[in-house]
């Protein structure tokens, strides 16, 4: 049975980043809201408190009945967690003087807790907390302090109970990967078997079992999540597997072709349709973002089902839907999970059940399953690309001139990523056609031509982003190629905003 850490989710930004944490440690590990714990389930080996953005007093702030997990399971509790363990079992929890935010050191580490096995002291670890616990139960005794925490960490002197007032998760706790692979591994007794090459078997085993003989359809986007399922699904049930890849007119130079070749090479039954003339004539005119947005999604459908209702006896519908997009948010504390239903509504309309292969993995993992599937790296380590694709890069309204142009300058700007070693150093890049011409001069003429905007962001998960601090020479370079080789621009500037509170892409 494939052993799991349950983490209590109570809202805390640095949730995902525990689960990412743990599955670094190759466990296997799954996120539920506090109030959820799977009771019953055999395979749970530990569980993980998270933070909160509440206080442990608060009449709002979360709270978990643990009466059936104590003293069962391994529990270690982070910030709120720990505060929340500390208070229930008559601790107190007082607000700090002043926010605790920041690098601390460990000035004291009791050097018999398991928990601290290899972690010295000076250890640094990352606070972020405006509550502390100012006394423990006498049952509790504290195991690290740093010089303002006293109660940095403790442990129940009779239950398997640790709790740790700093994020281990997060980056600059240096000791934090090995503090939770003392607590998963040595405390809870964790085999650390979870890798690509684990999953991919057991889930081609269980999608076996799941389909049996029957038919699957899957629209394949070009993109790493889609792909990685495409190709997960062959292996388990072969040819009763179509995929069906449209191209709606906005994808990148030449994509279509290109990714419909790779596909092909990768031994998949994929049906390659052109809708680009259907989307145009549908978008002509329209200027409007979202308007964009829902005549490609709905355009999507109907090609999708018009092809799909071709193939006989289809029973499901398989997505490339990842962990992120699933997990459960608690929206009382206005945490947004960003997911985008390109084709919300298709089960349903179609009357197929949902087959979601990849839904317990991180983007990462999604890759790293990619590449034991013998999967190519520009198909693997391709930049996410929005399913409207360059409709919501071309300010305005939408014609195939300018989709022609923007496809050029896009082209070159990221083959010069490519070629400068830079393309695997963003998360994402692109061009963007804006909606003003201005005056130029070429040779000894006057122009007057079109702008386009260059974006390169640096993220981890598109939630926030950084502006990437591209070399001026590469800028210069792309900035003279794109004015010399497309013909209708005349201006090249570079995106130096930031997310928030700016977006990533301009519509
Ligand atoms: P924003 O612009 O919101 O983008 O910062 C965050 C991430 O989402 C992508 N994106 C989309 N993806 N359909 C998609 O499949 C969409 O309508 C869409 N809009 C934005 C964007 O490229 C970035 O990776």
């Amino acid at each position: 049975m494939q052993q799991k850490i349950i983490i209590l989710d109570f809202g805390s930004q640095t949730t995902q980043l525990i689960a990412r944490r743990v599955r670094e440690l190759n466990m296997y590990c799954e996120i539920v809201p506090y109030n959820k714990f799977p009771h019953g389930d055999e395979s749970v080996i530990g569980v993980i408190l998270s933070g909160s953005p509440f206080s442990v007093y608060d009449e709002k702030a979360f709270k978990a009945d643990l009466s059936q997990i104590k003293g069962k399971l391994p529990l270690l509790g982070i910030c709120y967690g720990a505060q929340f363990m500390a208070y229930t079992a008559g601790g107190t929890v007082e607000p700090a003087g002043s926010r605790e935010y920041g690098r601390a050191n460990l000035t004291f580490i009791d050097p018999e807790s398991p928990l601290f096995k290899d972690i010295e002291t000076g250890a640094q670890v990352w606070m972020s907390h405006g509550d502390t616990i100012t006394s423990i139960p006498d049952d509790f005794k504290v195991v690290a302090s740093t010089e303002k925490v006293h109660i940095a960490a403790y442990q129940s002197k009779s239950l398997p109970l640790w709790g740790v007032q700093f994020h281990p998760e997060v980056f600059h706790s240096t000791c934090g990967l090995q503090l939770l692979r003392n607590f998963v591994v040595d405390i809870c007794g964790g085999r650390q078997d979870w890798n690509a090459d684990a999953f991919i078997e057991t889930t081609v085993a269980q999608l076996r079992e799941q389909l049996g003989n029957d038919k699957v359809v899957l629209g394949l986007s070009g993109g790493v999540d889609s792909s990685v399922a495409a190709v997960l699904l062959n292996k388990a049930i072969g040819k009763n597997l179509t995929c069906i890849f449209v191209d709606h007119g906005m994808l990148r130079k030449d994509e279509f072709k290109n990714v419909l070749r790779d596909y092909e090479c990768l031994g998949l039954n994929v049906i390659g349709v052109d809708a680009s003339k259907k989307f145009f004539s549908e978008l002509a005119g329209v200027t409007d973002p979202e308007r964009k947005r829902k005549i490609i999604g709905a355009g999507f459908i109907d090609v999708f089902d018009a092809e799909a209702s071709k193939l006989k006896d289809v029973k499901w519908l398989a997505q490339g839907t990842i962990y992120p997009d699933c997990i459960e948010s608690l929206s009382i504390t206005g945490m947004v999970i960003k997911s985008h239903h390109n084709v919300g509504g298709l089960p349903e309309r179609m009357n197929l059940k949902l087959c979601e292969p990849l839904r317990l993995l991180f983007k990462d993992e999604v890759r790293a399953v990619g590449h034991q599937l013998g999967m190519p790296d520009h198909l693997i380590k391709r930049h996410p690309f929005p399913g409207p694709g360059l409709a919501v890069r071309i300010l305005g309204d939408i014609t195939p001139e300018k989709v022609a142009i923007l496809q050029e300058a896009d082209h070159i700007f990221i083959q010069g990523l490519r070629d400068w070693g830079l393309y695997d150093q963003v998360w994402q890049a692109g061009a963007i056609l804006l909606p003003v011409q201005s005056v130029g001069v070429m040779g000894d003429e006057r122009t007057y031509e079109r702008a386009v905007a260059l974006r390169a962001v640096t993220s981890t998960d598109a939630m926030t982003a950084d502006w990437a601090h591209l070399p001026y020479e590469f800028l210069a370079k792309v900035s003279n190629d794109i004015i010399n080789h497309v013909k209708g621009i005349n201006r090249v500037c570079y995106d130096i905003s930031s997310k928030p509170p700016s977006t990533i892409e301009w519509e």
